[in-house]
């Protein structure tokens, strides 16, 4: 047995709140290790569906969960949600979430930057979630994040909100919006405390000790490969590293604890936000493609947009993101389609290209290549064995597995949890 990694191999909202809750089912603990609130899970369990954006998934299936140091904690809006799955019967108390006392936290100071940047970029905006956490990370990078711990000790919280509010209220008065007072936040960091404290703890000793004792770790990666702050479309991506190799840093294991790495993959492509998509549909089928798979944001509710499956962006999300086998999510969706089409590079002003290159302007003048499948008019809604698939969308399968240099290690055809083909047990090893 060893541990689970699952990432986005796309844009985001690949469909991974199904995967990690048959993989949570199935794990001892279940660790987030990066991004915060941004994220968007929904879990449909018996009659109850929960919509989840910072507490780990295996919560829902009454696993240990953990949240590590990699992300970027509102308490707020934490103490929120915990409200909120409480009241449909979840429990979550000190003994079944842990959160690890340095992970740096988001005051609505960040929030408040994030809109004020976002509203100054204008039409060249990046179409943040607006919930702070760009400007949160850029805390910690710059040194001067109040963590979790900090709530334990007022006098540090008093010269840390100095330094806090010299930078943050200087950029606000500059972007013209409003400014934050000290005494305010001090007030909410202290009402905070009590409630947040008892989370806290160092979780990267808890979660060596799980490891040295065989448990199964599963880690939730949130976002996904192109939104990585790295390897993504930059700079229309998210603040963290999304990429496998995180999982160790952001919860505190070293790199042998990651495991097997899933990719989760739609089976064809969407993006919320702004930045280059290639494959972008403008016409009735990307209209179809949206309705047809309720392509909605789970945290904001923007319509996502919809395009052809990126076959050329997805292998680059396996190899920067050391994705071992795909869950192709989804395939119902395509149903009815005539012809699909796969991106197998780009056209760039003239020049051909096997992946997307890291300039801006190249990024946006990128055309696909696309390579062109015959389509299927079954339904492969519900399918649960290849036996039940038409054979135009095994071909389909097949292709994606060769062009993304990556086996399809399991297969969902409706948002069922057991509507699922499964080739390989990722567990297993
Ligand atoms: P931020 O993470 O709020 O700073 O947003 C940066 C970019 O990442 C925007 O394009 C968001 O739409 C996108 N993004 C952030 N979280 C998610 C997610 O969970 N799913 C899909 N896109 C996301």
């Amino acid at each position: 047995m060893t541990n689970v990694t699952i990432i986005g191999a796309q844009w985001g909202d690949e469909g991974k709140g199904k995967v990690v809750d048959w993989l949570a089912s199935r794990a001892d603990i279940v660790v987030r290790f990066q991004g915060g609130h941004n994220a968007g899970h929904t879990l449909v369990v018996g009659d109850q569906t929960y919509k989840l954006s910072l507490l780990p998934s295996g919560l829902v299936r009454g696993k240990m969960g953990v949240i590590g140091n990699g992300v970027v904690v509102d308490p707020f809006a934490l103490l929120a949600e915990i409200g909120r799955v409480s009241a449909q019967g979840l429990k979550v108390s000190p003994e079944t979430l842990r959160i690890a006392d340095n992970a740096p936290l988001i005051l609505p100071v960040h929030a408040a930057l994030d809109a004020a940047r976002e509203a100054a970029r204008g039409a060249r905006k990046i179409g943040t979630t607006g919930r702070g956490i760009g400007p949160a990370y850029e805390d910690k990078v710059a040194r001067r994040a109040i963590r979790i711990c900090d709530l334990a000790e007022p006098e540090t919280l008093d010269a840390k909100l100095d330094e806090l509010l010299l930078h943050h209220n200087t950029l606000l008065r500059g972007l013209g919006a409003p400014e934050f007072a000290k005494a305010d936040l001090m007030a909410q960091l202290l009402d905070l405390a009590p409630k947040l404290l008892p989370y806290a703890e160092p979780v990267w000793e808890r979660l060596n000790e799980a490891k040295a004792s065989g448990a199964k770790i599963l880690f939730e990666g949130a976002q996904a490969v192109m939104l990585d702050v790295d390897h993504g479309t930059y700079p229309f991506v998210t603040s963290s590293n999304t990429v496998a190799g995180n999982a160790a840093a952001g919860s505190g294991l070293g790199p042998d604890a990651v495991g097997r790495v899933l990719g989760i993959a739609k089976a064809y492509c969407t993006r919320v936000g702004s930045g280059p998509f290639p494959t972008e549909l403008f016409d009735e089928i990307g209209q179809q493609l949206g309705e047809r798979g309720h392509e909605f944001g789970t945290v904001t509710g923007r319509k996502r947009r919809c395009g052809w499956f990126d076959a050329a962006m997805v292998r680059q999300a396996v190899k920067v993101g050391g994705i071992q086998g795909l869950a192709l999510t989804k395939l119902d969706v395509l149903d009815g389609q005539t012809e699909l089409k796969l991106c197998v590079g780009y056209d760039i002003n003239g020049q051909h290209y096997k992946h997307l290159p890291a300039g801006v302007a190249a990024q946006a003048a990128a055309k696909p290549i696309y390579e062109v499948l015959e389509g299927w008019s079954s339904s492969t809604r519900g399918a649960r064995s290849w036996a039940q698939l038409p054979a135009a969308a095994i071909k389909y399968v097949k292709r994606i597995e060769e062009l993304v240099e990556a086996p399809v290690t399991l297969l969902s055809t409706s948002p069922e949890r057991d509507d699922t083909i499964l080739m390989q047990d990722p567990f297993a090893g």
